[in-house]
């Protein structure tokens, strides 16, 4: 019996059914679609078994285990510009090609932060929460009077793609910008008004915003984070905005998503999205298209555009 090379799909993917890419991947193997909430499952080794090809998710760990479970696999193609959920070394060691969905996201992802600082410097969560419970009883001259982000500092720690593409639009908005690389992370700490996180997480950047960070941090300031959650330390965030340190937090992202800690999904100056900073619906199909093209580069014998090992 002849059984069929299989590409999977962790998710569905927001790209037309009659998209040319499906019929060009079907002619390596069946695309097999993973159920809606079947999150876990990208590690079942049974439905792996066939693999030729994959497209994962930021929230699919792929380390040795799961690579185990596919003996046949040649590409994996992370549907996110991040990659800590991929183990490379161990796809490395397996000949597997491993590639990402980069410059298609930046202008949604940076998008996002800039709402994400107007949304800390002017108290939505608090705003929000007035109307939801009920506590609004007219306007006031000093209901909720929040920050002008005009002639304010902002730090952006990790001038990467998204970084860049968020300086460009600050600076457009009247803010003085100032990053890592020319300015020590210590400088940009103490300068900004705003502080921004747009580095990849690796194990040096893990919790490297922590208590000392903080600390350094001009009184009343803001932290944003489109990140990556694990690159904050939460308790040291939730310590300085009980102090008075940080005056607000807006964030995309937090540590172990998608369960948010209960401190910060109650605390009147956390704004907290559920990590949809690239979720623009242009952004996602350029996503689905990335992420499949680098897949048919590989099942083609052809060096995908966007590999990363
Ligand atoms: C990424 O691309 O890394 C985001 O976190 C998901 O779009």
């Amino acid at each position: 019996m002849i059984t069929r090379s299989t590409i999977v799909l962790s998710r569905a993917l927001p790209l037309a059914d009659d998209d040319m890419l499906w019929t060009l991947l079907d002619n390596h193997g069946e695309v097999v679609t993973r159920k809606r909430g079947a999150r876990a499952s990208i590690a079942r080794c049974d439905d792996l078994k066939n693999a030729i090809a994959m497209v994962t998710m930021v929230n699919d760990k792929i380390d040795a285990k799961v690579l185990d479970c596919a003996p046949k696999l040649r590409a994996v193609s992370n549907y996110a510009v991040g990659f800590d959920n991929i183990d490379l070394v161990e796809a490395s060691k397996r000949g597997i090609i491993v590639c990402n969905t980069p410059d298609v996201l930046t202008n949604a992802t940076a998008e996002m932060t800039i709402a994400l600082i107007f949304a800390a410097a002017r108290r939505f969560k608090e705003a929000g929460e007035l109307l939801r419970t009920r506590k609004y009883k007219g306007w006031e001259p000093t209901l909720l009077l929040g920050s002008e982000i005009h002639g304010s500092t902002l730090g952006i720690v990790g001038y990467g793609r998204v970084g860049r593409a968020v300086a460009q639009k600050a600076q457009a908005l009247g803010m003085k910008v100032i990053h890592t690389g020319p300015a020590s992370l210590d400088a940009v700490l103490r300068d900004s008004d705003f502080l921004s996180i747009h580095c990849p997480l690796l194990p040096s950047t893990k919790k490297l915003i922590g208590a000392k960070q903080f600390q350094r941090m001009k009184k009343g300031a803001y932290l944003i984070n489109t990140a990556r959650g694990e690159i904050v330390d939460e308790t040291a965030l939730l310590a300085a905005l009980n102090s008075g340190k940080l005056r607000g937090a807006a964030l995309d992202v937090f540590t172990g998503e998608p369960q948010l800690n209960p401190r910060l999904r109650s605390h009147p100056t956390v704004f907290v999205l559920p990590h949809i900073g690239s979720a623009t619906s242009s952004a996602r199909r350029s996503m689905a298209e990335l992420a499949l093209k680098g897949i048919l580069d590989v099942l083609d014998g052809k060096t995908p555009k966007n590999r990363i090992n």
